[in-house]
């Protein structure tokens, strides 16, 4: 066969434009056949996990089996890692029900510390919270320690639940590699650094940030079934009833209801539904997870950037853009360079000559001299991996909302920058949505949460109490 250039009608730009683009939508579009695959696929992955360990979607009964009623009261703090920060935070649940105070301190995890050891890790987080003890609440640790404060731990990945503050880490996500955790009690851990820095903490509760913003969502909404988060990884959490649950070998549950942390995020690493591209390979290979992660990696914030960096370079390389730029010499031929916050604004871009797709090309990708038609593929490509992922999201929660037999309506809370602050991103989900599931999927409420992670972990605690 001819190489493609040969292929393309030579005969104006526009036409070529409108060919390549024709190809990379192509490329990226999932069809409504194939996204409904996709939630019946997942359903079936729901239920293997849901019977027995070591399935592809791990199904973790999380131990909360009650959600709160909104009478909870108290001052706790909680810990939240989750892909790119850790966060220590004081949560006072007030007893008028819905009124929550935090204050809180943000630290940024390094390169180093994801890739070290369990010691540095966790001695790490023990000093953020002396820090945060003294900077912000004011307390000397002597005084601290004398009050004896509950924590909550919201440790986002998949964590095998032993009881509500008990868990091994079954494989790091999100890039993550740190040594001497896997297959350890993360809490143990925890403890330990706490001992070694004399602080008196008791780690209540561990928590994953699904199941936290589901939990601190259906604090102030009832409605509330399920909590997703789309940010630097994906996941999701939901109401499951326990005789719905084979391998559940914890004994009789009151409530006769338990939260399922499914971790979608490793959804279809066999490949057997979504439409895999070229682009997406090349990022499974070069990660320090192949194979792994497969839903995650078309989805969540870490990787978006990615996916679109290599669909550009390509495009790049085979000459359609760009052709008198240096690549070499551009923040594009780096891995991660092109973060999906640049996505965000580029999408963002609706002037007619695409001035700020032209600004951020030259001031941060030292490409000064790009067309308008080379603007308007590169905020192609942007749309269509926004759009994979988005649409990919809702088939989840398409997935979620049929298991728990809640078409009639229900609130999903969703956390997470890429629902935050990608544009259009919940308007595309809800439209796929509907594709799915009909009109039904106007009763299904996306519903902002907040701080899921910190004020989750800290009703969670507060719920061990009772
Ligand atoms: C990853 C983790 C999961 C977490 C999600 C969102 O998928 O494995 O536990 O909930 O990221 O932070």
């Amino acid at each position: 066969t001819p190489p493609q250039s040969k292929l393309i009608p030579q005969n104006s730009s526009t036409q070529q434009t409108e060919y390549i683009k024709k190809r990379i939508e192509a490329d990226f579009t999932i069809s409504r056949e194939t996204l409904l695959r996709v939630t019946k696929q997942m359903l079936i992955e729901m239920k293997r996990g849901l019977q027995s360990d070591g399935q592809t979607l791990k199904m973790i009964p999380s131990f909360v089996t009650n959600l709160p009623t909104g009478t909870e009261v108290g001052s706790y703090l909680a810990l939240d890692l989750g892909g790119s920060n850790f966060r220590v935070c004081e949560i006072l649940l007030s007893s008028d029900g819905s009124r929550v105070r935090s204050r809180q301190k943000k630290f940024v995890i390094s390169e180093d510390l994801k890739q070290g050891t369990a010691e540095k890790l966790f001695d790490f987080f023990a000093e953020a919270v002396g820090i945060f003890l003294k900077e912000v609440l004011g307390e000397s640790t002597d005084e601290f320690n004398a009050e004896h404060k509950k924590l909550g731990f919201t440790f986002s990945f998949p964590v095998q639940q032993t009881a509500l503050n008990k868990g091994n880490l079954m494989v790091w996500t999100k890039g993550f590699t740190v040594s001497g955790v896997v297959g350890k009690d993360v809490v143990g851990l925890l403890q330990e650094a706490f001992k070694r820095k004399n602080l008196k903490i008791t780690a209540t509760a561990l928590v994953n940030d699904t199941v936290g913003t589901l939990v601190s969502h259906a604090y102030t909404d009832p409605q509330t079934n399920a909590g997703v988060i789309l940010g630097t990884g994906t996941n999701a959490a939901y109401v499951e009833l326990v005789k719905n649950i084979p391998k559940w070998t914890g004994g009789p549950v009151t409530s006769g209801k338990m939260v399922i942390n499914t971790e979608w995020g490793a959804f279809d690493e066999e490949h057997t539904v979504i439409p895999f591209t070229k682009f997406d390979k090349k990022l499974d290979r070069a990660s320090n997870n192949p194979g792994k992660q497969t839903f995650e990696k078309m989805i969540s914030g870490l990787y978006l950037g990615e996916i679109a960096r290599y669909a550009i370079v390509d495009l790049m390389k085979t000459g359609y853009i760009f052709k008198k730029e240096s690549l070499s010499e551009s923040l594009l031929s780096k891995p991660y360079g092109f973060e999906t916050a640049y996505m965000s604004r580029i999408e963002r871009d609706h002037s007619k000559d695409l001035s700020d797709i032209n600004a951020l090309l030259g001031d941060i990708f030292k490409i000064f001299n790009s067309s308008l038609e080379e603007r308007s593929l590169v905020k192609r490509v942007c749309e269509l991996v926004g759009l994979r992922a988005a649409r990919l999201s809702a088939a989840g929660i398409a997935a979620l909302v049929t298991k728990m037999n809640k078409l009639d309506g229900c609130t999903i809370a969703i956390d997470g920058s890429v629902f935050e602050h990608y544009p259009h991103f919940g308007n595309r989900m809800r439209d796929a949505l509907f594709e799915l599931l009909g009109i039904s999927a106007e009763n299904i409420d996306f519903a902002q949460a907040r701080d899921g992670s910190g004020q989750g972990a800290a009703l969670i605690a507060a719920l061990a109490e009772n």
